[in-house]
């Protein structure tokens, strides 16, 4: 089995004053609150065991959002990380939550959309050891950054390296077997003070188990690290949904469709919301 853990944690400072009172992945992403995403990605993934990963202040807005999941078929569980340490100090706080099992770790303010993410989760699943994912972006510098051969053998994979050796961005989405939690007993603190993801990824490369799957094209993995880049995805986001008409993200729909909740369930949650669009979506859904 995998489980999945959503860190939600951080200071956000980067987008003060906006998170000065207010955790980053609450924030609205268009019309939903930001972890929706993350959170719609691990439904995806038939992830049905979740842990959210947040502040000691913050933890309590995310109860109050999400409860223990069981509106969505799902079971939601909740720990608090004291500082922010580093995303691999996720392992050691979801130890025992990981038990035997495998894990998938998505940051709460990552954001991804495409026709075949469901494809793309199950395959990354199914692979032995641990498997990220690769992204062409413009500025790698910001990011882990993966090295690949004409195989798609991973060379090297780096922390936002000042020269990097590729465009390939490594998203916030992982898949590890058990031993990760092992891996992460054993990081030691980068020079920023943080256990890296990176590090942890690295110790599956020295033992030849880090696989690399490409999100080409079509799929859209969008940055919230600044106003403007929050903006463009909210206005990415507000595009798709009003063109299209399938809205991206609405978790509720998801649990439906994978017939984790029943029709019941769904109208019962639509008639809640029927004010908003949201909610009317939702209620359409149940016409189809
Ligand atoms: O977004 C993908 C990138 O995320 C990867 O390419 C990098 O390899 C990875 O290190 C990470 O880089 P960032 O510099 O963006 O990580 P940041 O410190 O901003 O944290 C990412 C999110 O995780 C952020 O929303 C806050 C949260 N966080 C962060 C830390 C360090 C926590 O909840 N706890 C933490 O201890």
């Amino acid at each position: 089995m995998t489980k999945g853990i959503i860190l939600a944690g951080g200071k956000g400072t980067r987008l003060y004053p906006m998170t000065k009172t207010v955790s980053k992945q609450l924030l609205p992403l268009y019309d939903k609150p930001m972890i929706y995403y993350p959170l719609s990605v691990l439904l995806l993934a038939d992830i049905r065991d979740i842990l959210i990963i947040s502040t000691p202040e913050d933890i309590i807005h995310y109860e109050d959002l999400l409860g223990d999941g069981s509106n969505l078929g799902i079971n939601i569980t909740y720990k608090v990380q004291e500082k922010p340490r580093g995303l691999a100090e996720a392992f050691l706080i979801g130890e025992d939550f990981i038990g035997n099992d495998n894990v998938c770790l998505i940051l709460g303010d990552n954001i991804f959309h495409g026709t075949n993410l469901s494809d793309i989760l199950s395959k990354a699943k199914q692979n032995k050891g641990a498997t990220i994912f690769a992204c062409n972006v413009k500025n790698p510098t910001a990011f882990g950054v993966v090295e690949i051969d004409s195989n798609r053998k991973i060379i090297s994979i780096e922390e936002k390296p000042l020269k990097p050796k590729s465009n390939l961005a490594v998203p916030g989405l992982y898949f590890y077997d058990n031993s990760v939690i092992e891996k992460a007993k054993h990081v030691k603190p980068s020079a920023r003070g943080e256990l890296e993801i990176t590090s942890v990824n690295k110790e599956y490369l020295d033992t030849g188990s880090l696989n690399v799957e490409l999100m080409g094209r079509g799929m859209a993995w969008l940055d919230t690290g600044t106003p403007e880049n929050m903006l463009k995805a909210a206005e990415f986001v507000e595009a798709i949904q009003s063109r299209q008409g399938y809205y991206i993200a609405c978790i509720e729909e998801i649990a439906w469709r994978k017939g984790m909740i029943s029709d019941q369930d769904l109208r019962k949650i639509g008639e809640e919301l029927k004010m908003t669009d949201y909610g009317k979506y939702i209620l359409s859904l149940l016409e189809e």
